[in-house]
């Protein structure tokens, strides 16, 4: 059991200032998925709660103490990072073993943990192997089967399945679902730059953006309600299409919307009144979607989603409509105009 609250906290290496003020809280037991771009300050972050680097200023708290100057081992904090870091002549049991016989539990609980680990991730049948003699998928299974083992309070997680293929990360995507579900007293922090693993894993969402934060909220309310431009493009693939107001035919969506986005799969292709017509520049085919690019008049770069195999081809000209419900505005400094407002102005 662990609740998180970190209040104003700032991170500087020199003079370069890293995080600039993060207020944040976290539920005991919360699985919190942090995304944003490269160098925004994430794993900055994750390893300010772990206690792996000093806070420059604010305060973090767990389950209401101050921990600020707590060493990283009196923090009952796991971490798990995209390289495994598995000691390469252990096997997976004396790997999984390792920390624990460091901290001298006694050798019946340590038994008693590694088994415990092992029958969550399935790892029983690679207890005896070196990690050479493991798959990627498996190396990273037996990474956070070595923290579940020392049954910490938080496990931190920064971006554990970006080395594996395709198909293993929706496996271990999968198993670590699981583990949220098995260990609920847990509180998880998840970084990632999959917007899969981020909408599917998380309780909350952390969008953060040149070392502050712009949204928090579950998934749903992040991609329906975006507080602004930055997070309305950030969550979603491809991301919205974010135009002019004035650039979208017939739209009046009230003197506070400056810019209109729409989500690539919330646009038709419509015989009449569009909102948008574009030029194609390139059709990608994916079976169970086709995915347009376009070019419009003024210059503005569109995609569009659409279901199914669409017979569009490259400088065709389309005609894109969108139901207004699906319509996003956002005012002079980005942020979301109500759709309450824009309905009914329009
Ligand atoms: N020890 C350090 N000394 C100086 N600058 C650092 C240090 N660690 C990180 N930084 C800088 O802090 C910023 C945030 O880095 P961080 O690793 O937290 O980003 P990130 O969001 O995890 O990015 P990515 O998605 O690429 O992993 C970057 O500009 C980085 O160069
Ligand atoms: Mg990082």
């Amino acid at each position: 059991m662990a609740q998180l609250t970190l209040t104003n906290v700032r991170k500087s290496f020199g003079s370069l200032e890293v995080l600039k003020g993060i207020d944040l809280s976290i539920e005991s037991g919360e699985l919190i998925v942090f995304v944003g771009p490269s160098g925004c300050g994430k794993s900055t972050l994750l390893r300010l709660i772990a206690g792996l680097d000093e806070i420059t200023e604010g305060t973090l708290e767990i389950e209401g103490r101050v921990v600020n100057d707590v060493p990283a081992a009196k923090r009952r904090i796991a971490m798990v990072f995209q390289s495994y870091a598995l000691y390469p002549h252990m096997t997976v049991r004396r790997n999984m073993a390792f920390g624990l016989k460091m901290s001298r539990l006694p050798r019946a609980e340590i038994e008693r943990r590694v088994a415990n680990a092992a029958t969550m991730l399935k790892l029983e049948p690679l207890m005896e192997r070196l990690p050479k003699q493991l798959s990627g998928g498996q190396r990273q299974r037996v990474a956070i089967g070595r923290a579940i083992t020392r049954e910490p309070a938080v496990f931190l997680f920064d971006e554990p399945l970006s080395n594996l293929d395709a198909a293993l990360r929706v496996a271990t995507r999968i198993e670590i679902a699981g583990l949220h579900e098995r260990l609920p007293a847990a509180t998880m922090i998840y970084v990632t730059h999959d917007q899969v693993e981020a909408m599917t894993l998380a309780d909350r969402i952390v969008v953060m953006n040149a070392g502050r934060i712009e949204q928090v909220g579950t998934p749903m309310e992040l991609y329906h309600r975006p507080a602004n431009e930055f997070v309305a493009q950030f969550i979603g693939s491809p991301a919205m299409n974010v135009l002019p107001a004035e650039e979208i035919a017939n739209g009046n969506f009230g003197p506070r919307a400056k810019t209109v986005g729409i989500r690539p799969e919330d646009l038709r292709l419509v015989d009449s009144e569009p909102l948008i017509t574009g030029k194609v520049l390139l059709v990608e085919q994916l079976g169970e979607v086709t995915l347009a690019y376009a070019r419009t008049e003024t210059g503005r770069s569109i995609s569009v989603k659409l279901p199914g195999d669409h017979a569009i081809a490259r400088d065709d000209v389309i005609s894109i409509g969108a139901p207004l419900e699906k319509v996003h505005c956002f005012d002079q400094d980005g942020l979301r105009v109500s759709q309450e407002e824009v309905l009914t102005e329009t």
